[in-house]
């Protein structure tokens, strides 16, 4: 627990304060940042502990913001399990968050459709998911500082988040579809084969990341709620060769909605309640 507390408090030290909410952001997906109110911008190669990117174009940032009387805590710059960091690498920076007071988790990614009703450009609210990275952040001895031994996973995703994302939605009339979401490491992008498995295996999307962070928000009773991007359509009968540059325009385009759905989420409820089930 030391390196948590060293890291928090020199956090605290530069400026970065106490936050409600917490966002990371998916890879290209980075629009929301014109629209806060920054208050500190700091490398993750400066804050001590911290995982630092090993891939130029993720180049990491945490972000202090603020916004519709809410504030923030953005992870802009995801770290992802094919780029060499450990679980509990991936998992460091969430714990930060929750230190910091974070009481609601925001997740964004891109992913691959493999439910074939799913097109590019969609917005998919994740309401559960598969594992199929073949580890956990939660791997090793226990913290019971930040959780139980066995956590439970029952309803990975908040269910009154989803529901303010679904009401945001609503109100500017943004299409949001539901989907399961597999986790695998990449970083290749599936097999026809692999794709069919996916499939028969009840997944809608497939992406490499996201699920590290909600394991560690679970484990702490931090509400989380993720929506992804869909940037390819995974029809295995009918595979064209991915192309990058297109994946990458497609999620550009599709983050002027989702930012519009996370701001009209925060405007809704700047604060985050906490709903007794
Ligand atoms: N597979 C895995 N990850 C992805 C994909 C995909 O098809 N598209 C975007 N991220």
């Amino acid at each position: 627990m030391k390196e948590f507390e060293q890291t928090r408090a020199w956090l605290l030290e530069k400026g970065i304060g106490e936050a409600d909410t917490g966002i990371v952001l998916g890879t290209g997906l980075d629009e929301i940042l014109r629209h806060i109110d920054v208050i500190r911008s700091i490398p993750y190669s400066e804050i001590p502990h911290f995982p630092v990117s090993t891939v130029e174009f993720h180049k990491g940032h945490l972000i202090y913001g603020r916004f519709a009387n809410t504030y923030l805590l953005v992870m802009h710059g995801r770290l992802h399990y094919y780029e060499g960091y450990s679980m509990q690498q991936i998992a460091f920076p969430i714990r930060i968050m929750k230190l910091l007071g974070i009481k609601r988790l925001f997740l964004s990614n891109a992913a691959g459709g493999v439910n074939l009703h799913l097109k590019k450009g969609d917005l998919v609210l994740i309401d559960d998911h598969l594992n199929l990275q073949g580890s956990n952040p939660l791997i090793g001895t226990n913290l019971p500082e930040f959780g139980p031994r066995f956590p439970d996973m029952s309803r990975p995703y908040d269910r009154a988040l989803n529901n303010l994302l679904k009401e945001a939605a609503q109100l500017l009339a943004i299409p949001l579809q539901q989907g399961v979401y597999a986790a695998v490491n990449g970083p290749n992008l599936e097999t026809r084969a692999e794709y069919r498995m996916l499939k028969l295996l009840g997944a809608d999307i497939v992406g490499m990341s996201t699920v590290p962070e909600v394991i560690t928000a679970n484990h702490m009773g931090l509400p989380c709620a993720a929506i992804s991007v869909v940037t390819d359509e995974c029809d295995p009968d009918n595979l064209a060769p991915i192309d990058i540059g297109e994946i990458i325009a497609i999620a550009k385009k599709a983050d002027q909605k989702l930012t519009r759905l996370l701001l009209s989420a925060l405007q809704i409820a700047p604060v985050p309640h906490i709903e007794q089930t």
